[in-house]
């Protein structure tokens, strides 16, 4: 098992580029089982997660090739079957059940296990299927869905914590080959929800409104090969522009879609961040003291629980007094106590982190606990006087490519030791 070392208190400058979005590459690769013919799908992240979809798409037959970030799928024949030791690793794999009942009109695939950000149910997944005439069993651990035709409805996607990006997605690829017209209210936004459905109608399904809460989906009896560019990574993105914050000069993370990026920037510039660019690059420079936010997490346009943790590291050494409520995944505070270990003063009051600013930080031992607390804790290392060893780094090679070479490139002195 990997370590990362850092060593902090360099002073970060220069360009970064910034990977496609491993939250649109997932659905997009399970996408292309809708098609017997082949699918192109460029600028794929190098990342564990893929992998494991990729091992997925190939356990159930699909063809998979990949060549420096582009990947080709051709699923001619599948299998409608993916056992828990396929898809135990990861929860996204999830996101086979919807093109897979799509196509085949019938899936099992293993229900996903427990998550450290918390609960993660798929009731909605469920009943947006059970909505376009498909019977759901849950039985011996597997999620098995059968439907003689896929009729479409209208569905409400709208769960207790707003609505649900991968279930948006999930049925999404159930309905563009189902009879008639389906449409789904309380969909989510997300950016990555818009490109699967820019990839779906390449493949020549018929969908309006993805982007919006009220998604449109009419019908259509095949889909055909498509070819495809992965959106950047907005959490990566986000994720490098706080590194720049807490411990740069002049960093410029290019590949970026800034729009994708507004609440981060906003909220950066509120605590006295200068962020200038276009809409391909984007500049942070610190601007005089670090002051204190308020931050609530929610729903694409609003500022993203991926950037939740980032951003507790950060306003750690703030001039003053922050709360951050997570309102996506109320338990997702598995980085305070560790960031407590490195001097941060942060008490938890149920779903918000009330972090007192403190001077510094000092490096220490600390344990990786899921993919955006160990990037919280690489970027407190930046910042922390001496050496910070983060363990367990598997989590954080599930979504950021390169992150210590990265990094390395930017001016920091951080290792990878292998254990
Ligand atoms: N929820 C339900 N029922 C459902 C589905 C979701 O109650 O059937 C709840 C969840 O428990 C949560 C909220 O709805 O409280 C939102 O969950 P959502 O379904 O939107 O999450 P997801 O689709 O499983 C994706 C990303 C996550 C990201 C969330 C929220 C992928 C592969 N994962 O998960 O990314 O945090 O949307 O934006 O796209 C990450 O990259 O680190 C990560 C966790």
């Amino acid at each position: 098992m990997d370590k990362i070392i850092v060593h902090g208190g360099r002073a970060l400058a220069g360009t970064v580029k910034i990977s496609g979005s491993k939250n649109s590459a997932l659905p997009i690769l399970a996408a292309t089982l809708l098609t017997k013919e082949p699918c192109v799908i460029h600028r794929v992240p190098d990342l564990s997660d893929v992998h494991y979809m990729l091992q997925i798409l190939n356990h159930l037959g699909a063809e998979v090739e990949r060549a420096s970030g582009v990947v080709t799928v051709k699923a001619e024949k599948v299998s409608t079957v993916a056992p828990y030791d396929v898809v135990r690793k990861m929860r996204a794999s999830v996101c086979v059940l919807g093109p897979l009942l799509g196509r085949e009109k019938e899936a099992t695939v293993s229900l996903p296990g427990g998550c450290v950000i918390g609960d993660r149910p798929i009731d909605l997944h469920l009943r947006g299927f059970e909505s376009l005439g498909t019977a759901v069993r849950v039985h011996a651990g597997d999620i098995k869905v059968f439907a003689p035709r896929l009729r479409g409805a209208s569905i409400s996607l709208k769960g207790k914590f707003g609505s649900t990006v991968l279930g948006t997605d999930n049925v999404m690829m159930a309905a563009v080959l189902a009879d008639g017209v389906t449409v789904i209210q309380d969909a989510a936004s997300e950016p990555e929800v818009v490109d699967l459905a820019n990839f779906l109608n390449k493949m020549g399904a018929k969908i309006e409104g993805a982007g919006s809460s009220r998604i449109v989906i009419e019908g259509v009896p095949e889909l055909h090969s498509a070819e495809h560019e992965v959106i950047p990574d907005r959490i990566e993105a986000g994720t490098f522009l706080i590194a720049g914050a807490i411990a740069g000069k002049e960093v410029t993370i290019t590949r970026v879609n800034s729009q994708h990026l507004t609440a981060i920037t906003n909220a950066l510039e509120s605590s006295g961040y200068e962020i200038s660019g276009n809409n391909g690059s984007l500049t942070i420079q610190p601007n005089g003291t670090l002051k204190p936010l308020n931050l609530r997490t929610e729903p694409y346009p609003g500022f993203p629980t991926d950037m939740q943790a980032q951003m507790c590291a950060l306003l750690a050494t703030a001039q003053g007094e922050s709360a951050v409520t997570e309102n996506i995944f109320p338990q997702r505070f598995m980085h305070i106590s560790e960031l407590k270990r490195m001097g941060a003063a942060i008490e938890l009051d149920g779903a918000t982190a009330k972090i007192c600013g403190v001077d510094g930080l000092s490096g220490a031992p600390v344990m990786a606990s899921d993919l955006r607390a160990s990037a919280a804790l690489v970027l407190a290392g930046l910042k922390a006087e001496g050496m910070t060893e983060i363990n367990r780094v598997y989590h954080i090679d599930r979504g950021y490519e390169l992150i210590d070479e990265k990094l390395g490139g930017l001016g920091a002195h951080i290792e990878r030791v292998k254990v």
